[in-house]
């Protein structure tokens, strides 16, 4: 595999950015015709932000997994795709070279034929981080069928939801999954999920954990049995479908302010390319090179840098099951040792964890083999980058710092390792075909630097191959929630400075939604989660800053009844939403108030409440207008 489209130094970037924004059309068409198409574009984009409706390849032709498998097997068949290290160091790794991943894909596609599903279904799958969870999304892709992965650490509530959103008819998952000294019964979650659901026509169960489980006579089936079954008939090969290149690839759920997590649509060519695109070209990544990419498959970053930018690029791709911290925090060193892994991108939230445990665990481990560095999620401060830098890289590796989101479908802003320059703590400049904007509250330009640095709010002008296309079943709400903000921009949500070079500083949403260890959560969602829990009048939630996970959650509670002191109260509150949402969505702090900042028109002031939680209590500003100021004073007082 070679990757004409790779750009080998800063020249050929400043270049291939000046030719992408003056025509684009030509530049995406160009780095497209190193694909496979059953048939090419008619027209390479038609696009407007005002419905919005954004089409790439035009009428072109595709199946993403022949991209991703079938053309490598001419010369790559025997190279690693995929190498899987467990949770537990003791139990043995695995290989899957492009033949046997083509061989597995083809197979479980053929389970999905014979349980029923078809092309445009949705397919459920809850699984813990092991081969089958990547064999399951590409096995959909295979047979044109819409994957939804939802990531293990959301409760029973939260997949029931999503099922409903999605009207998902198949579900696969895992008995259970191994996640550093914790077993969670997957199954089991589902079960509760699916009490009352009738619409689930097919449970497909894959073994891992050997937890007992319910199997559901008529409903629940073992993978292991059904990939027996096509055997036995036969079924071996399975022709890719042919979709064409706007038909949807995936559905990933995401948090936004308001109300319930929102279904954010795919499309098969155009996130085809550009997360192949955007994987050879930030992470520099060489044929033969190991990528380790620590995070889960249930996000984002998992299906666009574990699973389609490497594999539609012949790469190596490394699968973890575990946590960086277990059995101890030198795992991943370990892993990078063991596998002589190249490209090791993370979170700084895991970076931030492991400086925790100082330099102890990094005793004794060459990290030799590492050329790159990458982050993702959250703004990373200059410590932690030092830090990676230093003990991590030895002085010697680029760090990559990729924005983006589940929206973007891969990285719109970042460096590209050893070829444009980094500068810690920003995430620099645009890559090709990228053009942001920082403007005001009202929609304007800023043009005024004030320090040498552009201060607004971020929004991109033009679309990119992989922009989201729509919010699934109603596509009013992504029209309101990413295109009418700003009219004609998409607006990120996100807040930016510039500097004068044009490198780019994410300072953090500037919406109602935290980032906490890098998973994103609506303040609403979790308000929704404390008012269902007794006794809650009301409450409001708040980000403030948290030395590990960035962002930690700060609920205020209006709580009356319940028997048992606060902190008993507290743990009910948590068990409440850890059931509603998921563990990763239990706030750090409950205050329980008598009453919440509100202006006279009954809206709370969720500035005051952010400036208290951040300690900023001098700097709370006008409380005037509020209905009844004293209660400012109060909640200072109780500040935990
Ligand atoms: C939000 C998107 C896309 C991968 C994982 C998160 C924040 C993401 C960075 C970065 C500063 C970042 C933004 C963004 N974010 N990467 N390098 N520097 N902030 O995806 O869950 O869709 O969240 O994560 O606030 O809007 P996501």
């Amino acid at each position: 595999m070679s990757y004409p489209y790779q750009i080998k130094s800063l020249e050929a970037y400043q270049q291939a950015y000046k030719q992408s924004i003056e025509s684009p059309e030509n530049f995406w068409a160009d780095v497209a015709s190193h694909f496979h198409w059953r048939r090419k574009w008619d027209k390479t984009l038609e696009w407007n932000f005002t419905e919005p409706k954004v089409e790439w390849f035009k009428n072109a032709k595709l199946n993403i997994t022949e991209n991703c498998l079938d053309r490598h097997l001419k010369n790559l068949a025997n190279r690693p795709a995929i190498i899987w290290e467990p949770n537990d160091p003791e139990e043995h790794h695995r290989v899957l070279t492009y033949k046997d991943l083509h061989y597995k894909v083809c197979q479980f596609a053929n389970v999905l034929k014979n349980n029923g599903v078809k092309k445009g279904d949705r397919v459920c799958i809850y699984m813990g981080m092991i081969p089958e969870l990547a064999i399951a999304v590409l096995a959909c892709a295979r047979i044109g069928a819409i994957h939804s992965v939802i990531f293990g650490g959301f409760s029973a509530q939260s997949i029931a939801d999503r099922l409903q959103d999605a009207q998902a008819e198949y579900i696969v998952t895992c008995d259970g999954a191994y996640r550093g000294q914790k077993d969670i019964p997957l199954k089991n979650v589902i079960d509760d999920a699916l009490i009352g659901c009738r619409f689930v026509k097919r449970v497909i169960v894959c073994t891992r954990t050997r937890t007992p489980v319910s199997m559901l006579k008529g409903r629940d089936v073992w993978w292991e049995d059904e990939v027996k079954k096509v055997e036995t008939l036969g079924m071996f090969d399975c022709p890719a479908e042919e979709m064409d290149a706007e038909d949807p690839l995936f559905i990933l759920y995401t948090s936004g302010s308001t109300g319930k997590p929102k279904g954010v649509v795919h499309a098969c060519g155009g996130y085809m390319v550009y997360t192949n695109y955007t994987f050879v070209n930030v992470f520099q990544y060489q044929p033969g090179d190991i990528h380790f990419c620590t995070a889960d498959i249930g996000w984002i970053t998992g299906h666009s840098y574990i699973v389609y930018g490497p594999l539609s690029a012949g790469a190596t791709t490394l699968m973890f099951e575990g946590v960086p911290t277990y059995p101890d925090a030198g795992r991943l060193w370990d892993i990078v040792d063991k596998f002589r892994v190249n490209i090791l991108y993370t979170a700084p939230t895991a970076i931030r964890s492991l400086m925790g445990f100082g330099l102890g665990p990094l005793q004794g481990k060459k990290l030799t083999s590492l050329k790159t560095l990458g982050t993702v999620g959250e703004p990373i401060n200059e410590e932690a980058w030092h830090w990676f830098d230093e003990h991590v890289g030895k002085g010697k590796c680029p760090i990559v710092d990729t924005w983006w989101q589940t929206e973007t479908g891969g990285i719109l802003i970042s460096n590209m390792a050893g070829i444009t320059p980094s500068k810690p703590s920003w995430a620099t400049l645009p890559l090709p075909g990228v053009q942001p904007i920082l403007v005001d509250d009202r929609g304007e330009e800023i043009t005024e630097a004030v320090d040498g640095e552009f201060k607004g709010n971020l929004c991109i002008k033009a679309p990119w191959p992989a922009i989201i296309r729509t919010t699934y079943g109603d596509h009013e709400r992504c029209k309101k929630n990413y295109f009418s903000t700003y009219p004609e921009l998409y607006f990120t949500g996100d807040g930016a400075l510039k500097d004068e070079q044009g490198n780019y500083r994410i300072t953090g949403r500037v919406d109602d939604v935290l980032n906490v260890s890098g998973h994103r959560i609506g303040t609403a969602e979790v308000e929704n989660a404390i008012n269902m829990h007794a006794g809650v009048v009301e409450s409001a939630v708040v980000g403030y800053p948290h030395d590990i996970k960035g962002q930690g959650i700060y609920a205020f509670v209006i709580y009356n009844g319940g028997h048992g002191d606060d902190n008993l109260q507290r743990q009910n509150i948590l068990q409440t939403v850890t059931r509603i949402i998921g563990p990763i969505a239990k706030p750090d702090k409950i205050q329980f108030v008598s009453g919440l900042p509100k202006t006279r028109s009954g809206k709370i002031m969720r500035r005051i409440l952010r400036k208290i939680a951040e300690n900023e209590m001098e700097n709370i500003g006008d409380t005037s207008t509020l209905l009844d100021p004293g209660v400012v004073e109060e909640i200072k007082n109780g500040k935990l």
